[in-house]
C-alpha cells in the first residue's frame, strides 16, 4: 500500500468507528449535526494513532478507538472554531458549516457531545487495562484543554481581539497549543497502549505539528477552496500575525522543509518501521488539502 492508499484505509476505521459510536443514540438535530461533522476531512491525527500503533506492533482493532477519539475531539474544536463568535466560518471540509446547515445552539451543543464522545470512545476496553485507558483520558484532557488546544486558541483569539501582531515566538507558543497538543497525543497514543518509550514519538509530534500550521497558514495564502474545503485568505483578512506574515511564503516552507527532517531523523531508530509516519511528514508539508 502506497501513502495515500494507507491513508485512505486509515480514515475509513476511523469513520466506521465513529458512525458506529454514533449509532443508537437520541434521535436528535444535534445527533445528525454530530454524524454531520465527524465525516470528511483527511484524519490526519487518526492516522498518526494507527500507524504510531502499527510501528510499535500494535494491532489496529486495538487503537481504532483512540483513533476515532481524536478524531471526534478534533471535529469538536472545528465545529466550535467556525462559529460565529470564534472564526466565523460558513465552509469547512467542503461543507456549510455546523452552525450554517442548521444554527449556533445546535453547534456549540453538537461540539460538546464529540467532546464527550473522544472522552467515552477512551474508555474501550479493547484499548488496554484500565491504567492504560486512564492514562490515554488524562493525555487527551490535558492536551486538549487549558494548556492544551483551549490555551492556544485563547491566544489566537486574544490577539485578534486586541489588534496585537504576535511575535514569531507567541505565534510558536500559540501553535504548540492550538494544532501541537493534539497531534502530540494522536502520535504518542500508540506508545501509551503499549508501554513503549514515548520520547521519540512526542519529538517527531513536535515538528511534525509546527510543520503542519506552517503549511495551514501557507494554505490560507496560496490554497484553493475547491480544495481545501474551507475559505481561505481569512488570516490575512483579520490582520493576524501568522508563519506566514513573519517568515514569507518563501521563509515558511524552507522552515516547514527543517522541521519536516527534524521529524524524520526523530524515529531514525525505528528503521524502516517508520516508513508510514515519515511519509505522513512529508505530506504534511505538500498537501493542497
Ligand atoms: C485544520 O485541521 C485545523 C487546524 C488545526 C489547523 P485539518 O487540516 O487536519 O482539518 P481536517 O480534519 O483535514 O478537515
Ligand atoms: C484552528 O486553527 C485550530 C483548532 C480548531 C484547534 P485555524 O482557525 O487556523 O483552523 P482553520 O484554518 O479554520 O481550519
Ligand atoms: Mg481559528
Ligand atoms: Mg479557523
Ligand atoms: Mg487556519
Amino acid at each position: 500500500m502506497n501513502f495515500s492508499q494507507r491513508l485512505a484505509a486509515d480514515a475509513g476505521l476511523c469513520e466506521a468507528r465513529l458512525l458506529a459510536a454514533l449509532e443508537r443514540r437520541s434521535d436528535q438535530p444535534v445527533t445528525q449535526a454530530m454524524r454531520y461533522a465527524v465525516r470528511g476531512g483527511k484524519r490526519l491525527r487518526g492516522f498518526l494513532v494507527l500507524e504510531g500503533a502499527r510501528m510499535l506492533g500494535v494491532a489496529e482493532e486495538r487503537a481504532v478507538s483512540a483513533a476515532a477519539a481524536i478524531e471526534a475531539l478534533h471535529a469538536y474544536s472545528l465545529v466550535h472554531d467556525d462559529l460565529p463568535c470564534m472564526d466565523d466560518d460558513d465552509l469547512r471540509r467542503g461543507q456549510p458549516t455546523v452552525h450554517k446547515k442548521w444554527d449556533e445552539a445546535t453547534a456549540v451543543l453538537a461540539g460538546d457531545a464529540l467532546q464527550t464522545l473522544a472522552f467515552e470512545l477512551l474508555c474501550d476496553p479493547a484499548l488496554g487495562s484500565s491504567d492504560v485507558r486512564m492514562e490515554l483520558v488524562r493525555g487527551l484532557a490535558v492536551a486538549s484543554g487549558i494548556d492544551g488546544m483551549v490555551l492556544g486558541q485563547a491566544l489566537d483569539i486574544a490577539a485578534e481581539t486586541a489588534g496585537r501582531s504576535l511575535t514569531l515566538e507567541e505565534i510558536t507558543a500559540l501553535q504548540a497549543g492550538k494544532t501541537g497538543a493534539l497531534i502530540g497525543f494522536a502520535a504518542e497514543a500508540g506508545a501509551v497502549i503499549v508501554g513503549a518509550d514515548r520520547a521519540p514519538l512526542r519529538r517527531y509530534a513536535a515538528a511534525l505539528g509546527l510543520a503542519f500550521q506552517i503549511a495551514d497558514d501557507i494554505l490560507d495564502v496560496t490554497g484553493d477552496e475547491a480544495k481545501t474545503g474551507k475559505r481561505v485568505g481569512k488570516d490575512a483578512g483579520a490582520g493576524k500575525a501568522t508563519f506566514v506574515s513573519h517568515l514569507g511564503l518563501e521563509g515558511a516552507r524552507s522552515r516547514a522543509a527543517e522541521l519536516v527532517a527534524e521529524a524524520e531523523a526523530a524515529l531514525a531508530g525505528y528503521g524502516n518501521r517508520a516508513a508510514n509516519l515519515i511519509a505522513a511528514a512529508r505530506f504534511v508539508i505538500a498537501r493542497d488539502s
